[in-house]
């Protein structure tokens, strides 16, 4: 199995292109699922989420066609079976995606129900209890959602009791062919959900407030082929620009999405970066200090972003002083510390808030991939590193950032793949 080889202690320095948004792209390849026509999805990130979502359309007999630039020709005319099944469900959790889509479009899904995974128990209850609102008939039969409905579905007004950006995608997707209009109240803010939305509305559906905590949508008897592209990947920016804090170097990103960024580029700054931002790029520079630790807590959009919090506790453990990172999204999202603590880290984990006590002379060591992003954090850790360390279980890594090893061994960081 491919492992990551890095050898810390190079200063990073460079432009790098921001990718595809993975979290954009999945629900934006679901959402081809609602129209008849050829539709062509833009700016794909190349990751193994993204061939999976596509594995899947493929299997339902959707046709795929992918360019040598990841731009994807999607003809949903020749799909013959509404089904998700375990075998694709169970390597990404995503796949849920296609139950809204599906059971709106062609009145039946079964989609295998995703289980727990390494980072908590992740239920799918309220996108359950959304379509059930709209009409939806939906059984959980031999751990799969079988969801049907006569005719099509009936918009409703929802409200979730929690932020879920996946809930909010799936009812988005189902609620724009449905018959009337559907309120989401408490609904996802987040850049990906208005990506989609803006996708949909290209295709044609009625949508209004998306991007605030109530999103509005009139269905429509039909959606249409439309060309688009996906939004640039703020945590793959993000990382980006922390890989040049922590190296104490200086890295320009360039094509991405700079709104979408205020909550992580005020904590790079609050640590100490000089940042610049254009229209489409940021440039932190980090001068050669080390960075000040910074307190992190994880809520939805616009605050500070779960999948961040990971490479800012790798931050926070060379930096100077002592940072808390709390939290507040998911019930185990600090497997990294372990990882960590075997490359000198010192910090303590009380609950759901992790205390890093910065200075420490990171030292390169084996260690796990665990999930995607904590495998980040590992990434950063190791670049600054005395040493090498060699990063297990790489996949979780390929899931989310497109060709990691060229992307920042151009910037100057000693990173390859390695067979053992
Ligand atoms: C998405 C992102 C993931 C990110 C997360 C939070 C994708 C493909 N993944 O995951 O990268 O970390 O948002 O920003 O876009 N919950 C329920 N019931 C539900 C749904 C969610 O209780 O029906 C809970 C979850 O357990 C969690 C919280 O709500 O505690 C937020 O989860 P959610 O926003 O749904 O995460 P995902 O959409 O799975």
């Amino acid at each position: 199995m491919d492992k990551l080889l890095i050898t810390g202690g190079q200063s990073l320095n460079g432009v790098v292109r921001a990718s595809g948004a993975k979290n954009a792209a999945l629900p934006i390849l679901a959402a081809t699922l609602l129209t008849k026509q050829p539709i062509t999805i833009k700016n794909l990130p190349h990751l193994h989420d993204i061939t999976t979502m596509l594995e899947l359309l493929g299997s339902m007999g959707c046709g795929v066609v992918v360019d040598e630039k990841m731009n994807v020709q999607l003809d949903v005319s020749t799909v013959n079976r509404t089904e998700a099944p375990y075998e694709l469900v169970k390597t990404m959790r995503a796949s849920i995606l296609v139950l809204g889509p599906l059971v709106s479009h062609f009145g039946e899904a079964i989609v295998s129900l995703p289980g727990g995974c390494a980072i908590g128990s992740r239920p799918v209850d309220l996108h359950l209890r959304g379509l059930e609102a709209m009409g939806a008939d939906i059984q959980v039969v031999g751990g799969n959602i079988v969801a049907k409905v006569d005719g099509r579905l009936k918009g409703a007004r929802i409200f979730f009791d929690k932020v879920t950006v996946t809930g909010t995608e799936n009812l988005l997707m189902a609620a724009a062919l449905a018959d009337g209009r559907s309120v989401l109240e408490n609904a996802a803010r987040e850049p990906e959900v208005v990506d989609l939305a803006e996708c949909l509305i290209a295709m044609g559906a009625k949508i209004t407030g998306h991007g605030t905590d109530t999103i509005t949508i009139d269905g429509v008897e039909e959606l249409f082929g439309t060309e688009y592209s996906v939004m640039p990947d703020r945590i793959e920016t993000g990382t980006f620009l922390v890989a040049a804090a922590i190296t104490a170097g200086k890295v320009k990103v360039i094509d991405t999405d700079v709104h979408s960024m205020e909550a992580v580029l005020a904590k790079l700054e609050e640590a100490g970066a000089s940042v610049e931002v254009g229209e489409d790029w940021i440039e932190l520079d980090m001068q050669g200090r080390r960075p000040k630790a910074v307190n992190i807590s994880t809520a939805p959009y616009p605050a500070f972003p779960t999948d961040m919090q990971a490479q800012f506790v790798a931050l926070n453990a060379i930096a100077d002083g002592v940072g808390r990172v709390t939290e507040n999204i998911f019930e185990n999202r600090f497997m990294h510390v372990d990882e960590m603590l075997r490359m000198g880290a010192d910090i303590e984990v009380n609950g759901n808030t992790a205390i890093v006590k910065g200075g420490s002379a990171l030292k390169g060591a084996p260690v796990m991939a665990t999930d995607l992003r904590a495998s980040a954090s590992l990434v950063l850790s190791a670049l600054v590193a005395e040493g090498d360390t060699k990063i297990d279980r790489i996949y979780h890594i390929d899931r989310g950032y497109e060709c990691i090893e060229e992307k920042f061994g151009s910037l100057g960081a000693k990173i390859s793949r390695v067979l053992n």
